[in-house]
């Protein structure tokens, strides 16, 4: 294959923001045609991409159109349909997070994605940050020795905003949760990458803003998401997890700030300093409670989906290319389990 040829379904933010100029700039990209159900989107996202063709049924498109692969960033209730879809048609399938609504839809979707051998992606973005990927190469050498503790928050302001519209964000039927599937599902997958599988958690959830304006109207609907969600669990390895989200932090545009300690050391991951780490590793350094600034080297950079795109040229095995469904699914497990936990006070098993 000289070249991967590319649909896009759902034309909206992230196809415009991520999926459409990472393609572009990959140089063994193209994009064949653009879908949304807004004939306007899709259009405007179709000459952002460099192509004519567009239109609003994914469905004709993926029959009439042929590709080797999609993306898929519409909002969270229509991924099952895209992605079953796109997997009949047999190709290879990059679906935004969180995968699903629920772990059944997950499950369905990872199992035909087996049964057809095609790679699949979902861009839990946080991955490729430079230093997330150097944490996860300080821990797979041994550095932090048994992980212990994984702790951390993810904070956005956007939902305090008293005049934030309502978008389908804050609608459940839409979004099935809120800050939960939003930001905490990024939060989880880094905890994924860092320390494996979670065993069992508790959860709460909160909505501190309960009503939005609607969109072109004075008058407000419900919310009936979270606008906060925090967990404390504890790790298949035995570690414990303590982790938070909330889209109702003020002064927050997009801040994490994850602690993962070990037996042997201890590191920050802070996005807001993308290329590097605070670290305290080995004997000499924690037992004097020492912390230094442990820069990102070249191989730490890498566009997300030029990873995809990579992987599809190189013919990689499904199973090695991650963040995958595999991933997607052990994710939605545990956004599950919190929303079980958050309804019923009680402990549960993932
Ligand atoms: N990885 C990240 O960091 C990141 C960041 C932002 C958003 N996202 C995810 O991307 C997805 C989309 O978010 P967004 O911000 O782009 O939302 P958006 O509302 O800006 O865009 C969604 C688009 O999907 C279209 N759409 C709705 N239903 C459709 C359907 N059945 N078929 C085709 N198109 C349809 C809408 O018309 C809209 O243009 C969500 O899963 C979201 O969580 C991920």
């Amino acid at each position: 294959m000289e070249k991967v040829r590319f649909g896009i379904i759902g034309s909206g933010g992230i196809a415009r923001g991520a999926h459409i100029p990472q393609l572009l700039s990959h140089g063994k990209a193209e994009i064949a045609w653009c879908a949304d159900v807004s004939e306007a989107t899709a259009k405007d996202a179709a000459a952002r991409a460099g192509t004519a063709d567009c239109g609003t049924d994914y469905v004709a498109l993926l029959r009439e159109r042929p590709v080797d692969a999609v993306t898929i960033g519409t909002p969270h209730n229509a991924h099952h349909a895209a992605v079953m879809a796109a997997l009949e048609a047999g190709v290879h399938v990059c679906c935004e997070k969180p995968l699903a609504m629920n772990v059944a839809e997950a499950q369905e979707m990872a199992e035909l994605a087996r049964a057809k051998g095609v790679i699949t992606f979902v861009p839990f973005s946080y991955w490729f940050v430079p230093a997330a990927r150097l944490l996860k190469e300080l821990i797979d050498q041994g550095h932090l020795g048994e992980i212990l503790h994984v702790t951390g928050y993810y904070s956005q302001g956007n939902a305090l905003t008293p005049n934030a519209t309502m978008t389908w964000r804050f609608q459940k039927e839409i979004a099935g949760s809120g800050a939960l599937g939003d930001l905490g599902s990024h939060l989880i997958s880094l905890t994924y990458l860092w320390a494996g599988p979670v065993k069992r958690l508790t959860a709460q959830m909160k909505t501190f803003v309960h009503e939005r304006k609607l969109p072109g109207s004075d008058e407000m609907g419900a919310v009936d998401v979270d606008d906060d969600v925090q967990l404390i669990g504890e790790l298949a390895s035995g570690g414990l997890i303590n982790l938070s989200a909330s889209r109702t932090y003020a002064g927050r545009n997009n801040y994490q700030r994850v602690e993962v300690s070990g037996r042997e050391g201890g590191v920050v991951y802070d996005n807001s300093h993308p290329d590097e780490l605070q670290v305290s590793l080995g004997r000499a350094w924690h037992e004097r409670n020492a912390w230094a600034t442990l820069p990102v080297g070249r191989q730490h950079r890498l566009t997300q989906l030029h990873t995809f795109v990579d992987a599809i040229l190189e013919g990689k095995d499904p199973a090695d290319v991650r963040p995958n469904f595999e991933v997607g699914l052990e994710v939605q497990k545990v956004m599950e389990a919190a929303q079980r936990s958050a309804e019923s006070g009680a402990w549960v098993d993932v």
